[in-house]
């Protein structure tokens, strides 16, 4: 096997906390099964503000972009709070994400059984749930220009922001969610709102014809936004993969992840477009929570999600599908022997701490 090199940001907050146990499972990995792995560490955020004066340097950056995929912590906490917007510990995200171009925000939503009753729906809605939403991260009403508040010049001002979709993005997005959902239940929902939204009207079309052209072996539908915000409360298991633009990703994403219960539990992983010679993605896999400075340093995280986005790299950026579900499968194995972190700890289960949680993940996954 080549070696795979992976760069680590672990950043700020918990997330260097959470980063030590994904480096002792690639660690046993390299021991025991001769993964090789490579591995390079950069600063990222506030640790790396106080180091140089940049939330991220062109070097670290240089790394990133060379990398076969980076795993990032987290980024952020209120000692940072003063210092100037261009350099405010997010930049190093923002300009991660940016330079290498991660178009493609994949956030799954996975009910492991020993949390179905933590959900805050019901545990039959919810057990056995593995669903998976693909957002578009570099367009959309985010980006769009024009993108400013207005004076009017009689007391009122104006707050602009525009959904600008190119055929391209929607073509690039969906083709990602269409071969996700060919490697799980070949099902995809594309999500947009053509009832009043021009941009939707292109959304639909574009996803439609990307799937009459390249992808008619998979099951497409299509559903307003608002009505698959209800949906995804009311019975979640209808769906597979659901493709989404960047607003209403970034609250169907939240919206779905809440149904399988805590933060600490939720990985990500952001992909960009394959490279014309070699055909890898850039990537980067990081947990949703942030840096949690109200638990920081305590040792107390959940360092689950991401664990969870290590098992997405796995997965997505060398396509080890077999090493992925024994990491997952570890993950669940934990759970079901009662341990817990704060955040997940329930009545007759066992309080652990992060470096606790990181060492049984470990021992499942030598064991499973
Ligand atoms: P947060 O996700 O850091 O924390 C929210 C709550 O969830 C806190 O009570 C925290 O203790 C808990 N929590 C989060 N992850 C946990 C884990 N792994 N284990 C146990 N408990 C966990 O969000 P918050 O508090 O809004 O933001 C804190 C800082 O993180 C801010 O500076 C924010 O800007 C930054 N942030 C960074 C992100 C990133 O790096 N991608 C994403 C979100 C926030
Ligand atoms: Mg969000």
């Amino acid at each position: 096997m080549t070696t795979r090199s992976l760069f680590l940001l672990p950043g700020d907050g918990i997330g260097p906390e959470a980063m030590t146990e994904v480096r002792k499972l690639i660690a046993h990995m390299n021991e025991v099964e001769e993964a090789r792995f490579s591995i390079d560490e950069g600063l990222v955020g506030g640790s790396a503000y106080d180091s140089h004066g940049q939330a991220i340097s062109d070097d670290d950056m240089k790394k990133a972009m060379a990398a076969d995929a980076v795993l990032f912590g987290a980024v952020g906490g209120p000692k940072w709070d003063g210092v100037p917007y261009e350099v405010r510990p997010e930049a190093g995200l923002l300009r991660l994400r940016k330079d290498m171009a991660l178009f493609a925000n994949l956030r799954p939503a996975i009910c492991y059984p020993a949390l179905a009753d933590s959900s805050s729906l019901k545990p039959d809605v919810v057990e056995g749930l593995d669903i998976l939403i693909v957002r578009e991260l570099t367009g959309g009403v985010y980006f769009g220009e024009p993108k400013e508040i207005i004076d009017l010049g009689n007391g009122q001002k104006r707050g602009i922001d525009t959904q600008v979709y190119d055929t391209f993005e929607i073509e690039r997005i969906s083709g990602v969610a269409f071969e996700l959902a060919r490697t799980r239940s070949n099902k995809v929902c594309s999500m947009e709102k053509r009832n009043v939204m021009k941009s939707g009207v292109l959304w639909n079309e574009v996803v439609t014809a990307t799937h009459k052209e390249k992808f008619s072996d998979v099951e497409l539908t299509h559903m307003l936004a608002d009505a698959g915000g209800m949906q995804l409360v009311r019975w979640p298991k209808q769906f597979d993969v659901i493709v989404t633009d960047n607003l209403f990703g970034d609250m169907l994403s939240d919206v779905a992840a809440m149904l399988t219960g805590s933060l600490g539990m939720l990985p990500s992983a952001s992909l960009g477009a394959p490279d014309s010679l070699t055909g890898k993605r850039k990537a980067l896999y990081e947990p949703v929570h942030g840096s949690a400075p109200d638990i920081a340093g305590q040792g107390i995280a959940n360092p689950i999600a991401m664990i969870a986005s290590f098992a997405m790299c796995l997965r997505y950026s060398f396509n080890d599908i077999e090493t992925a579900d024994r990491v997952e499968k570890a993950i669940s194995n934990v759970l079901d022997q009662g341990l817990r972190t704060g955040d997940i700890m329930s009545d007759g289960c066992t309080k652990v701490s992060t470096s606790q949680m990181g060492d049984a993940i470990v021992k499942a996954y030598a064991t499973a």
